[in-house]
């Protein structure tokens, strides 16, 4: 029974007018969008751009960033919805509880793990494979098994997710304005690659814009198959038309965060407003820079070339325009930074919101006195965030951030059909278009690219969300705030 339980709306706003647990309102639309082009723009374009266009779809690559903007557009659709009628931080976690219940509620919280902290963990790793280029530019060779993408125990992503939580624990203003700015560099460097590279562009490299498919080219194994071609009995393939979808569910992985958005509404000053405008205004300048990107850097040198740790900078660099390549490495490394960044202040509000239902132990969901933000759930959330970064490859850590996300908006996509049935009268400032048609698509969309991942990433969702059930049987059933409270059920 207790596990159906589901959280009143009025308590999950009234919850955050509660001082103990009050965080500061202090963003607009403006911010909130710079917010979301913040963290969305990172290890997707500035690294799996090389890596889509070298092994998965060839200068098609553009057309793999469209069908992941398609099924980020559809999701969104329904995350405005939510993000409009339940304003209280915890995103897809708080609108589940409302509409679904605490279990998927739970589900959910754990699911979005994946999609926060894995996610953190795998920029952060990014991050130090572009700082031990910068490093080896300036003269200095960090030790490979230190430092890099392939380090055995990687110092500097530990640093940088050290550095990150001392900003997110002294609040959301600082933390607001580092984005900012940060936000601006790699806005920069971005229109650089674009202004500078359409003049090195040479068409030729553009033919043939959907390489043959190639059978059995591609290395076979648990962790290459795609599930869909598992399921279908095909030899594995790279490139063609399905390497166009193959590619879509790698750079998926340059949308993710436009949902972040949504989980700053408690520090929002008029969520019901803003919060949808926030979401798609950034999803669709990320999306406008991620095809000119692509396209350009696939002109500027033959795709089967792009498979580098920097491609945007290595497309400079074998143009001969070596100024502009060690540019674009700062300007990587600075957005890097903010993706980290927010991605962390994801994964705090989240875990914020289910020790204040007490589905994790309370003590967590307590705010600091002076800088008004949820310290001691920062503090554990980085020690994990850095663990993961030191010690798990960074394909395990994208791929299970990627199936985490898409298995979130799901969910989030059925909640919406849910909810207008069993709280149609609920005030929504943004209504999802042509419900359940759009939501339906959403989930289709979602369900398709999380197809086209690996065996071996499923594998690991499904052990993953195992663990999270016996967690929620354990503890978090037992200790549940809103089923604890007879006046939560049946409202
Ligand atoms: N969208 C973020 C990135 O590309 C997570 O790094």
């Amino acid at each position: 029974m207790s596990a159906l339980s589901k959280k009143p709306i009025a308590l999950s706003i009234a919850d955050t007018e509660n001082p103990e647990h009050q965080l500061n309102r202090v963003m607009g639309p403006g911010r909130l969008t710079l917010f979301g082009v913040g963290v969305i723009v990172g290890t997707g374009i500035f690294v799996l751009t090389g890596v889509a266009a070298a092994e998965k779809a060839g200068p098609a690559a553009p057309l793999s960033f469209v069908v992941a903007a398609i099924a980020c557009g559809l999701a969104a659709l329904c995350y405005a919805e939510f993000a409009s009628s339940v304003p209280v931080a915890g995103s897809a976690y708080t609108y589940s509880y409302t509409s679904l219940g605490e279990l998927f509620a739970w589900i959910i919280g754990w699911d979005l793990i994946l999609e926060f902290a894995f996610g953190a963990a795998t920029v952060a790793k990014g991050w130090s494979g572009y700082f031990t280029t910068l490093m080896d530019d300036i003269g200095v060779t960090l030790p490979s098994s230190i430092a890099g993408t392939e380090a055995d125990f990687n110092v500097p992503a530990v640093l940088i997710v050290a550095f990150v939580a001392w900003v997110l624990i002294r609040g959301i203003q600082e933390s607001s304005r580092l984005n900012v700015l940060v936000t601006i560099v790699k806005l920069s460097v971005i229109a650089l690659v674009i202004g500078l590279g359409i003049a090195y562009i040479d068409v030729d490299n553009w033919k043939p814009f959907i390489p043959d498919g190639q059978s059995g080219t591609a290395a076979t194994g648990l962790d290459e198959t795609p599930l869909i071609q598992e399921i279908l009995g095909q030899p594995t393939s790279a490139f063609g038309v399905p390497g166009i979808f193959f590619g879509a569910s790698l750079v998926f992985f340059a949308f993710i965060g436009f949902d972040i958005v949504a989980t700053t509404a408690e520090e929002t000053k008029n969520p019901q407003r803003d919060l949808p405008i926030g979401i798609f205004a950034s999803l669709v300048i990320c999306t406008i820079l991620y095809v000119l990107v692509s396209l350009v850097v696939t002109g500027m040198v033959p795709y089967t070339k792009l498979g580098v740790d920097a491609p945007l900078a290595f497309a400079f660099q074998e143009n001969g325009v070596t100024w502009a390549s060690t540019l674009i490495s700062v300007g990587a490394l600075a957005g890097l930074t903010s993706t980290v960044l927010i991605l962390m202040y994801g994964q705090t509000r989240v875990f914020f919101a289910m020790a204040r239902d007490r589905l994790l132990p309370p003590a967590f969901a307590h705010v600091h006195e002076r800088y008004r933000t949820p310290y001691r759930i920062t503090f554990v959330t980085a020690i994990a965030v850095a663990l993961l970064a030191a010690l798990l490859p960074l394909k395990v850590l994208g791929e299970a951030t990627n199936i985490g996300t898409l298995f979130a908006f799901v969910l989030v996509s059925i909640a919406v059909i849910v909810l207008r049935r069993t709280d149609p009268d609920l005030p929504r400032a943004f209504r999802t278009p042509l419900v359940p048609l759009v939501p339906i698509l959403s989930v289709l969309a979602c369900l398709w690219l999380m197809l086209n991942l690996p065996v071996g990433t499923w594998l690991r969702l499904v052990v993953w969300m195992a663990i999270g059930f016996v967690v929620y049987v354990l503890y978090a059933r037992k200790h549940s705030r809103v089923a604890g409270d007879p006046a939560a059920d049946g409202r």
